[in-house]
């Protein structure tokens, strides 16, 4: 896929709808995190909107935003017959991670699942997220471990899958350090048929 461009192609946005629009990941994830019931959450790289969804059934109270470069995918997500809790309303955005379209300080959670890889500029996008997190706030930035997913039958994985350099370790360790003061938590999860790497920065909480 073009670095050039956050948009990714049609087909490829049906190929990865068709095969990676429903993962476990997202109904385990609220319960992974033990996210709290009334927060504001951005979803950043929604894609189609499967862990928006999943967590209409967890959140009772706040905002959940899903935010994607690609029209497509928020076309895809838009069509979902959502069924949030009355407290809870959804908004779909069209953005990208190094241009946040939200306000500063307005979410408690900012969710990156399989998105950082593909952000152009990951300090700019980084200091996007701080500027939106709430002192005290989380990111959780989850990037898939290739080497060891189980690709659906007859599937066979996109060109740059075996290219974990596409976003090295030590790039995004060193562009952590540099945006946010607070440690991070880096742990791998092993989930049913996929595992992945989790990483979970807090926004400096203010001091008194
Ligand atoms: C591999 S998909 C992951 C989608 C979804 N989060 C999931 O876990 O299935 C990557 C998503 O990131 C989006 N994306 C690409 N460039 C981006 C950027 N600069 N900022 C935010 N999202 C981006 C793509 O449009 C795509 O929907």
């Amino acid at each position: 896929m073009s670095n050039d461009s956050p948009i990714w192609a049609d087909e490829q946005v049906d190929w990865y709808v068709q095969n990676w629009g429903e993962h476990p990941l997202f109904s385990e994830l609220p319960h992974l995190l033990n996210l709290p019931c009334q927060a504001d959450i951005i979803d950043l790289g929604c894609a189609s909107g499967g862990l928006i969804a999943a967590l209409c059934g967890y959140l009772q109270q706040g905002q959940l935003t899903g935010i994607d470069p690609s029209p497509r995918m928020l076309e895809y997500a838009k069509a979902r017959a959502l069924a949030p809790n009355p407290k809870v309303t959804v908004a779909w955005r069209l953005g990208q991670a190094e241009h946040l379209p939200c306000a500063d300080q307005s979410a408690d959670w900012i969710l990156a699942l399989s998105s950082v890889q593909h952000w152009q500029d990951v300090h700019q996008g980084l200091r996007e997220c701080q500027r939106v997190l709430r002192p005290g706030g989380y990111l959780l930035l989850v990037e898939d471990i290739w080497q060891e997913l189980e690709m659906p039958e007859g599937v066979t994985p996109p060109a740059d899958a075996d290219e974990p350099a596409l976003l090295p370790w030590p790039v995004l360790e060193q562009a952590l350090e540099q945006v946010f003061t607070h440690a991070y938590r880096r742990w791998r999860h092993q989930g049913q048929g996929y595992a992945m790497h989790f990483t979970l920065i807090q926004r400096e909480p203010n001091h008194v």
